[in-house]
């Protein structure tokens, strides 16, 4: 997907948060609003190449909802395993600048240069996180952090529930 004119003059974060905010609310239900989510930052934010949501259940990170050129091999990542698992363990974000020189890091796709993963939180534990991966070495920073820790929180009410 591409918008030109997004791409030079991204929404503010204020912006993008009121967006999947409003998305939240008027989807039909939970995974329909995480899938918007996920839209809605892919549309705004293009160096987030490709954004997907995982959910924790039992020792596992599964893959929901995703975004981007390409699916991943990876929809079951045990937590403590790669940056995804590694985030889940700690409960706290991780941005990694190159990926090549991190060896936690599980490849993915051969366009991702850097990464960063969001833990989503309830009630104090992780119930599951953002992964984005980026084309760009560094493509993250700390607004990015700021931003997406409070697009967790949104996003935490979504998590499956038995
Ligand atoms: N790179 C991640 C695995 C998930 S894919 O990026 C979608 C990791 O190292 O945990």
């Amino acid at each position: 997907m591409s918008h030109p004119v997004l791409e030079e003059r991204p929404l503010e974060h204020g912006d993008a948060l009121n967006l999947v905010r409003q998305a939240v609310a008027e989807a039909p239900g939970p995974d329909a609003a995480a899938q918007r989510a996920v839209e809605e930052l892919h549309e705004r934010f293009p160096h987030y190449d490709w954004i997907g949501i995982y959910w924790v259940e039992g020792a596992d990170l599964v893959l929901g909802p995703w975004i981007g050129p390409e699916a991943t091999e990876h929809t079951r990542i045990p937590i403590g395993l790669g940056i995804c698992g590694a985030a889940a363990a700690s409960g706290q974000t991780e941005i990694v600048d190159d990926v090549g020189a991190d060896e936690r890091y599980l490849a993915c796709f051969t366009t991702t240069r850097s990464e960063i993963v969001v833990p989503i939180l309830a009630e104090g534990q992780v119930v599951g996180e953002i992964d984005i991966d980026g084309s760009d070495l560094a493509a993250f920073d700390e607004t990015d952090k700021l931003f997406l820790e409070e697009i967790a929180a949104l996003l935490a009410p979504l998590r499956p529930r038995a």
